[in-house]
């Protein structure tokens, strides 16, 4: 018996994400027990560009707006001019879809090795909350004298009471849901005075609602060496969008690398999709040869789950993930990627 039907928009992209969310979607299936999974495939990425010029048209985008939730490979192609794709599509999708939450979960699992040595699994179980639609991602500022001499380029950052309290608020919410019960604010207060202040004082004007939280601060460049080097300080981080990214790709690394890296870009009200994608890009040097690993995109599935609601799902794949990430002790490139996809499913189905 079907008692649910799931509409998920898939964006395979470019280079090995068609490979690897092809295995999320065989992981789906496979978890989602008595979900009919309705996938909608739309051809976004370097190739559509180049053959079309379009990068993300807007009937595209209103047909994927109504669907339940987004599966996202990669994009990026070095034929491509740098940041077309980028802002046309996946911050174009983020912003219009005002997925204002950039979750991206660093848990060190047990059976992999992490190049910072010595660190327990127990140590490294961080949730990120990374501002998804503003700051130095917004589009404010411009050039001028553009390939002379005296070019000058401004990029702008752009920190909103609204954008801070609903991801701070948000934030507190996930913390509260934890057992360590703790968000820390990254910033670079010291030195980026009006958005680190605004920043601190809405973070702390939020959480004086959560009084079973406790809220703390660390500085950017302090919070990177501390991942590294003591993770066990942190729980929920919350940051803005850009220390965000960076924070996560080095968090992503202490975790064990890229290849086990998820993500999603969440819209906590529901008024459009959420999507869900690894943190890794579209890799062109292994497309096409079922070299990459697949799990980074798999673990973003779960995310899926969880936020549609079918939390067994994703405790399912989560739990799947963990046994063959144990069995594999690192040993990934001896699988092809759909064997991986296959491993977990038929772990899921149990
Ligand atoms: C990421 C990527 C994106 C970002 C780019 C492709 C826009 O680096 O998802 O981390 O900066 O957010
Ligand atoms: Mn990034």
């Amino acid at each position: 018996m079907t008692a649910r039907t799931i509409r998920l928009a898939v964006i395979g992209g470019d280079g090995i994400g068609p490979e690897v969310v092809a295995e999320a979607i065989k992981v789906i299936r496979a978890a989602a027990i008595n979900v009919a999974v309705e996938t909608i495939s739309y051809d976004l990425g370097s190739q559509r560009w180049h053959r079309t010029g379009e990068i993300l048209p807007d009937s595209v985008l209103a047909e994927i707006a109504g669907q339940d939730a987004i599966l996202f490979g990669a994009v990026g192609d070095p034929s491509v001019p740098s940041a077309l794709l980028e802002r046309g599509l996946v911050l174009r999708l983020r912003f219009e879809l005002d997925q204002y939450v950039n979750l991206r979960p660093v848990r060190l699992y047990p059976g992999v090795a992490s190049p910072s040595s010595g660190l327990r699994p127990e140590a490294v179980d961080i949730l990120v909350v990374r501002e998804g639609t503003e700051g130095p991602y917004v589009e404010a500022g411009g050039v001028l004298r553009k390939g002379t001499p005296q070019e000058v380029a401004i990029q702008q950052s752009m920190n909103t009471a609204f954008g801070v309290s609903r991801v701070a608020r948000y934030a507190l919410q996930r913390a509260a849901s934890r057992p360590g019960k703790k968000l820390t604010l990254v910033h670079k207060a010291n030195v980026l005075a009006y958005a680190g202040d605004l920043w601190c004082r809405t973070v702390a004007a939020e959480a004086a609602a959560f009084t079973d939280v406790t809220a703390d601060y660390c500085h950017m460049d302090a919070a990177s060496i501390y991942l590294v080097t003591q993770p066990e300080r942190f729980d929920v981080i919350v940051t803005d969008n850009l220390f965000g990214d960076i924070l996560t790709a080095l968090g992503a690394v202490v975790a064990g690398g890229i290849g086990l890296a998820a993500s999603a870009s969440i819209n906590p009200e529901r008024t459009a999709p959420s999507l869900f994608e690894p943190v890794h890009g579209s890799a062109p040097d292994l497309a096409g040869q079922h070299k990459a690993d697949p799990t980074a995109a798999i673990l973003s599935a779960a995310m899926l789950c969880e936020h549609i609601g079918l939390a067994g799902a994703a405790a399912r794949i989560e739990q799947a993930v963990a046994e063959d990430l144990v069995e594999r002790q690192g040993a990934w490139a001896a699988r092809s990627t759909p064997q991986i996809g296959d491993d977990i499913a038929e772990r899921v189905a149990g």
